[in-house]
């Protein structure tokens, strides 16, 4: 609290200081005028002759693509949020001219001064960079770089540390929970939920947590079956390019089965996906759940329905079927897992009720074992915030590092296009623009990269690079060709009466223009950016270059050096408050003072001398 009126005294004082500054320079110039007029009428002639020069030519025939300027972000509601998602900061941005500076000092709030400050000194050599933050419209984005590009320092630890809204994050290197999980209970007063069943986190103090999916489809009895279906269909793996659908349809009433029966009939100790592995592997129990799911008009007749199509499996597909739901489930056999789903340590509804961070840390060097794990967990928690109704102010933000260890998940589609009334923000991690086929099939890709914001920082591989200077688009490019002669010729003629000579001068300019398209970037610029330049790509946005700022190279000035600022700014504001109070004070009520009597009367003589 205290930090924050110290910044917002601090912005003050640097924003009364510039306005000083301006006041002082045209104080300057008009006494300039009244001291020699000739060099007033110097002044005036410089500034006319730096507006009437050149004058640019602006071609757009082969394109208009351009990089997005101050005006654009701001417009796009990209600045000056403190809420957005941060997409790195502004690099490049034209220099404003110092009208462009003046009208934010004159115009914003005395509560925006930073803002203020931030507007007007982008016209500066050393102009503060200013955060760009992804806009509200826009609800999700995706970080794509190579490895050891800065997205997990640049990015993914920077929306930890600045965003207090509830989280959910895959981190399978468990780094994000050792950077973060502490400053998120410490600062934003989270309930941090650490499920890390091998330890790759391991993380101090906090315990890592359970969850059992089936304990959350015995909340809603009116809606079990539904929400067993639901959770089958996050466990058995569709990628749509199946010869035969119908195994995995079998699989799906398999596991559906099974997990209605033990939701509605077992003890909450029994309800657990490892007993639903137990069943489904073993005839005998099989047998036995489906006797007992006749037998039961529990969920309205629903049981007996699903029994009875059970049932119908005869033969050869009987087994075959329970074959491939086995395959489905097999990631249950390890003790690890299964301790995870055994029991909920936490309840997940609190990411909607309350303010929550849950990290999912699944190891990246197990991934082929623990994808269903790490798709029943975060198709639970997706699930659980749809099932909270929709809330346009509630946010709800899932971080998805590594995000193409994934594969196709109907929560993640569903979450992606209909997820934002809901309050779904999603951020996904990749690296290369061709991982998102993974998660999102060709025939969904494109509706991904038009739904999301995409910021590219350290592309590696051609084929991205393409796509970015084709996505960005054509500009045209001007040239300029300038051709100047000069001529001169002499001629004399002399006769018997008189005798003539003449001399020719000729200076011929002309300028001609020349268009030409080409790739605002082509994709070998786009390949050799440099190390902390990011391109960031919003739906409806001109292109922005933005700048990584890794959060370990974020140190705030120094304390002294600031404190001097603030002096100094201190005491520019108050000389000229003084200053402009006396002239005011002469002007009116002081008329008659003595030294305003003698001051006026010397500049009076030094007016008539002019
Ligand atoms: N605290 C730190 N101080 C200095 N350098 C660091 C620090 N943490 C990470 N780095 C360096 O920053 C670079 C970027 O690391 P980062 O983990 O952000 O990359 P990444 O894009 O997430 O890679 P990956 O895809 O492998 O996860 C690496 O070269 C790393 O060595
Ligand atoms: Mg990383």
């Amino acid at each position: 609290m205290l930090a924050r009126f110290l910044a917002f005294v601090e912005a003050v004082l640097q924003r009364l200081a510039y306005l000083s500054c301006y006041l002082w320079f045209f104080a300057c110039v008009a006494a300039t005028w009244v001291v020699s007029p000739l060099l007033g009428i110097f002044a005036v002639g410089l500034a006319v002759w730096s507006l009437s020069r050149g004058g640019s030519y602006g071609g757009w025939t082969h394109g208009s693509a351009r990089w997005a300027g101050f005006s654009d972000l701001r417009a796009e509601g990209c600045l000056f949020s403190r809420h957005g998602l941060p997409l790195g900061r502004t690099q490049g941005l034209a220099p404003g001219g110092w009208l462009a500076s003046l009208r934010p000092l004159l115009t914003y709030s005395l509560l925006r001064s930073s803002e203020a400050m931030a507007a007007a000194s982008r016209r500066e050599a050393d102009g503060r960079a200013l955060r760009v933050n992804l806009p509200d419209r826009i609800p999700h984005a995706a970080i794509f770089g190579s490895t050891g590009s800065m997205k997990t320092t640049a990015y993914a630890v920077p929306v930890l540390q600045s965003c207090a809204e509830s989280m959910v994050v895959l981190d399978p290197k468990g780094e994000l929970a050792r950077l973060t999980a502490r400053l998120r209970m410490r600062r934003y007063g989270h309930d941090v939920q650490i499920i890390d069943p091998f330890g790759v986190a391991n993380v101090r103090g906090i315990p890592t947590a359970r969850l059992n999916p089936i304990s959350l489809v015995r909340e809603e009895p009116s809606r079990l079956v539904d929400e067993a279906r639901r959770l089958a269909t996050a466990i058995v793996v569709r990628t749509g390019e199946e010869k035969d659908p119908f195994w995995a349809q079998i699989s799906n009433t398999l596991v559906t089965a099974t997990v209605a029966f033990l939701a509605s009939e077992a003890t909450p100790e029994e309800a657990t996906l490892s007993r639903a592995r137990d069943i489904l592997c073993s005839p005998k129990l099989t047998e036995q759940m489906l006797a007992h799911m006749r037998e039961s008009d529990a969920c309205s007749g629903l049981l007996q329905r699903l029994a009875g199509q059970v049932a119908q499996l005869e033969g050869q597909t009987k087994a075959s079927a329970y074959s491939v739901a086995n395959s489905h489930i097999d990631f249950l056999d390890s003790l690890p897992v299964a301790e995870t789903l055994s029991e909920s340590t936490f309840d997940p509804k609190q990411l909607v009720n309350a303010k929550q961070t849950i990290y999912l840390c699944l190891p990246v060097d197990r991934v082929a074992e623990l994808n269903g794990l790490q798709r029943v967990l975060l198709s639970t928690l997706i699930n659980a915030v749809f099932a909270a109704g929709e809330d346009r102010r509630r946010k709800v933000r899932f971080l998805l590092d590594e995000a193409a260890t994934l594969g196709p998940l109907d929560a993640l589609y569903n979450a992606v296009f209909y997820g934002r009334s809901f309050g779904l923000r999603l951020l996904f991690l990749f690296q290369s623009s061709s991982q998102v086929s993974r998660s999102f099939p060709d025939s969904q890709k494109d509706d991904f990269f038009a739904t999301v914001g995409s910021v590219f920082c350290g592309v590696n591989d051609h084929r991205t690079a393409k796509e970015v200077s084709d996505w960005i688009g054509q500009t045209t490019v001007v040239g300029t060709t300038r051709q100047d002669s000069f001529s001169q010729g002499k001629t004399a003629g002399t006769g018997l009466q008189d005798q003539t000579h003449s001399t020719n001068w000729g200076d011929n300019r002309s300028t001609s223009y020349s268009e030409v398209g080409r790739a605002l970037i082509q994709p070998e610029e786009v390949l050799q950016l440099p190390k902390n330049a990011a391109i960031v790509l919003l739906p409806n946005v001109r292109p922005i270059l933005a700048e990584k700022t890794p959060y370990f190279a974020r140190r705030g000035r120094r304390l002294i050096r600031r404190t001097g600022w603030a002096v100094v700014n201190a005491v520019v504001a108050l000389a000229t408050a003084a200053a402009v109070g006396g002239a005011v004070w002469a002007a009116t009520i002081g008329q008659d003072h003595p030294m305003v009597v003698e001051l006026s009367g010397k500049l009076s003589d030094l007016l008539s001398r002019r």
